[in-house]
């Protein structure tokens, strides 16, 4: 836990050394990554990432290079972290935050207390024992994480859609006071943590926001610690809501943080040129909302790529809901929530919707590999993210791609791969989890550099000695 810590601490300072920087980004050196510009305006971009994400390197290059905040979206759930009573087991969330500690990711809790992903045996117990336990999961999981996440949505989903509470264990156990008992368990446990409410369709002005505006007046009378609220945003294509930006005002006005918690937008399949079109709008229009509210500290998308979406497992025939494609390539929407921020895809390089590919010409004994290289850069930084395949009939085992860095770049963190030296010629190494790729098969890798003006990506590249062909 202490190293954990101490890497969390060193990613604050490193995230605020980012946004120090940041603040000096000239308009025509607008940044070119979702977490840079959010940054740039003193906001997060962030994504959820559950446990098997953390093996697909295409998914984890494009979360390391956009992303700035971590929810997971089941390791710290109650069914994970207590399935028995009394048996904590806090190891997946643990992968999870030490992956965003090690990617400068900061870490929104979710959750501690819900009425679904609930094991049986809290459901079973009786009423009288239901506050013991929930006090006891409530302080033993907000304990094990204290100072290393930002937030806790501490009550997840309370409300019914007309704005009554959910009668589930705990309200049956405690009535509305078990949410003010939450809350307060919380703090105890983890002082500086941020402790929210997240619910669903509480983005527009309705019966259920109303609810929730009642209640967050409610506990805030009673002195209880609430620090946000999380409006989770899961939308259908062109319905975000037009109250949204008043619905944040209202709260914000409170005296509490508003978030964008689990942003995506499902269209019905298969999404048209227009459904992606106006799928950008929704996002832009959420982005701008937030930005509009000094207290809405941040925007987080359930997910980072359609591949990894919860929609169509659960909406039969819709989809498509998320800022990336099935194979991690921006969508229109990425470009809109991207500009909002007042990010701009970089002009002096390849841009995130096509790629440029860098390649040498294929060698004598004919190209058995193929390199896609995508370069964001911003004044003084750049990120790529480099895909290696095997255009080959046989598999590779244990990699090795070198290449040339433009002059005046060098490297300051990398992902998915090991690379030396920093500048000049490189060699980029497989990391253990990605040392196979099979005949047609790819990795991903990238990394962060430093630039000194010339941020052209590398003109060839060899896998293994052997030459690459373009992408
Ligand atoms: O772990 C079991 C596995 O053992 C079993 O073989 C498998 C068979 O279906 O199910 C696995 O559990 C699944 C679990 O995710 C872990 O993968 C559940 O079936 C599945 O229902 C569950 O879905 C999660 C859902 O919450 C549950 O309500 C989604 O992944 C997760 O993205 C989703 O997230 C919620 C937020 O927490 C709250 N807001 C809404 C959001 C979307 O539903």
């Amino acid at each position: 836990m202490h190293n954990r810590r101490l890497a969390a601490a060193l990613a604050v300072v490193a995230s605020a050394a980012l946004a120090g920087s940041l603040a000096l980004v000239r308009p025509a050196d607008a940044a070119s990554s979702l977490k840079q510009s959010a940054e740039a305006k003193s906001k997060y971009f962030g994504t959820a990432l559950v446990q098997s994400n953390l093996s697909n390197s295409s998914l984890v290059g494009v979360a390391a290079a956009q992303f700035d905040m971590m929810t997971p979206g089941n390791e710290m759930k109650w069914d994970t972290t207590e399935p028995s009573n009394g048996s904590f087991n806090f190891g997946p969330g643990d992968n999870l935050v030490s992956f965003a500690q090690s990617h400068s990711m900061r870490v929104r809790g979710h959750n501690l207390v819900w009425h679904s992903q609930l094991p049986g045996w809290v459901s079973s117990l009786p009423t009288s024992q239901v506050q013991a336990a929930m006090e006891t999961h409530i302080t033993t999981e907000a304990t094990h994480y204290k100072g290393e996440v930002y937030s806790w949505d501490v009550v997840n989903e309370p409300f019914n859609e007309d704005g009554s509470l959910r009668q589930d264990a705990f309200y049956n156990a405690m009535g509305t006071g078990y949410i003010a008992d939450a809350i307060r368990t919380a703090h105890a446990a983890d002082p500086n943590a941020k402790l929210y409410l997240n619910d669903y369709n509480i983005e527009g002005e309705n019966a259920k926001s109303n609810a929730m505006y009642s209640l967050v007046q409610s506990l805030i009378s009673q002195g209880v610690p609430i620090g946000g609220v999380g409006l989770e945003s899961h939308f259908i294509l062109g319905q975000v809501p037009s109250s949204m930006l008043a619905n944040m005002q209202r709260f914000a006005a409170l005296g509490v943080d508003v978030a964008v918690t689990e942003l995506d937008d499902r269209i019905q399949l298969p999404a048209s040129s227009a459904n992606l079109q106006q799928q950008a709008t929704d996002y832009s229009t959420v982005v701008s909302d937030c930005l509009a509210v000094t207290r809405c500290v941040g925007v987080s998308q359930w997910g980072v790529g359609d591949a990894d979406s919860w929609i169509p497992g659960t909406f039969s025939g819709y989809g498509a809901a998320t800022m990336y494609d099935q194979n991690y390539q921006p969508k229109p929407a990425y470009t809109a929530a991207l500009n909002a921020l007042g990010g701009t895809v970089s002009s002096s390089s390849s841009t995130p919707t096509t790629p440029t590919s860098s390649s040498s010409s294929s060698g004598g004994g004919g190209a058995a590999c193929k390199v896609t290289d995508a370069v964001n850069a911003w004044n003084t930084g750049l990120t790529e993210n480099i895909t290696v395949s095997n255009t080959g009939s046989s598999a590779v085992n244990g990699w090795s791609l070198v290449f040339t860095l433009a002059s005046g770049q060098t490297i300051t963190s990398t992902w998915n791969a090991t690379i030396s030296p920093t500048s000049g010629q490189v060699t980029a190494k497989n990391m253990s989890y990605n040392a196979a790729i099979a005949p047609g098969g790819s990795v991903s890798f990238g990394f962060q550099a430093n630039h000194t003006g010339n941020t052209a990506a590398p003109s060839a590249f060899s896998l293994n000695g052997q030459p690459c062909s373009n992408g």
